[in-house]
């Protein structure tokens, strides 16, 4: 173990596949004691079955976008666990979007409330529970498309960008009750997420010719830095955003 996380309670959001999944089999293999939560039952099953481990793992299906499931979803921690030591705020969705100009209000709402209330839903509850233990560790998942202007991903990028205010914000709220707030940033990932662009050739050329380390992240580069942020290795590192893209936005 790298990080020493034993019989820490973790709660990762979207933890059925892709980054979520393998940040919670690192919290596991790290000690910790994880719940996992995603929208479709079955997928959490899958989920719980591939990492093993069963009786360190709790499943709770909820939409961290809709208020009445978020509640139920920390009743359900409070009365288990009486705790929350660290929360993954790692859901996003709708990366593909319509220009400004284009978007019905409709479709804003969908993409804002998933990706960024979602957040706030989550880390409302979540610091609720820190702050009265006086102990407690937040990291959400960011991406480069909230710090640069990026057409065709734009609302998504709008709200990931309020989520790395948000985690200023919550930050210097948090701090005087012993919690760190920090977001991770990365660039395009090997996931079923970002695979229309990855799967072709000829975009994940025209990608990588941006990124000086000329590959894009496999998902253990997003996972072990999620893990310090979490870990007593980042115990004054508090409102900020590792930005992990090979160097795609130093250039
Ligand atoms: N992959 C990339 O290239 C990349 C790059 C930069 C940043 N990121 C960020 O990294 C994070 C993880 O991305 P990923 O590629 O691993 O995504 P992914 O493979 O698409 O997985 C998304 C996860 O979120 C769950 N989910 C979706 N909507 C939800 C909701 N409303 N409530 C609860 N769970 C929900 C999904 O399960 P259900 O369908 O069962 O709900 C699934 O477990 C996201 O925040 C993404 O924006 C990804």
């Amino acid at each position: 173990m790298i990080f020493d996380l034993k019989d820490k309670i973790a709660l990762v959001t979207g933890a059925s596949r892709g980054i979520g999944l393998e940040i919670a089999r690192s919290l596991l293999n790290e000690g910790a004691k994880v719940i996992l939560c995603s929208r479709k039952k079955q997928g959490l099953e899958a989920a719980a079955l591939a990492l093993g481990n069963p009786e360190s793992l709790t499943i709770i299906p909820a939409h961290i976008g809709k208020p009445d499931q978020v509640d139920e979803m920390f009743r359900i921690i409070q009365e288990k666990f009486g705790q929350l030591d660290i929360l993954i705020n790692n859901v996003g969705m709708n990366l593909i979007t319509p220009g400004i100009a284009d978007l019905t209000p409709e479709l804003w709402q969908k993409i804002i409330d998933t990706n960024l209330s979602g957040t706030f839903l989550c880390s409302r509850k979540a610091a609720l529970m820190m702050r009265a233990k006086g102990l407690g560790k937040i990291v959400s998942l960011s991406s480069i498309a909230g710090r640069k202007a990026t057409p065709g991903m734009g609302i998504y990028g709008i709200a990931k960008a309020g989520i790395e205010m948000m985690t200023r914000v919550l930050a210097a709220e948090l701090a005087p009750f012993n919690v760190q707030v920090n977001c991770v940033a990365p660039a395009m990932v090997k996931t079923d997420f970002s695979k229309p662009f990855w799967s072709s050739k000829a975009l994940l050329d025209h990608v990588t010719a941006t990124i000086p380390m000329a590959r894009i992240a496999e998902i253990e580069d997003v996972v072990k830095p999620v893990l310090f942020l979490v870990s007593d290795g980042s115990s004054y590192i508090t409102g900020q955003t590792l930005v992990v893209d090979g160097g795609a936005t130093i250039i």
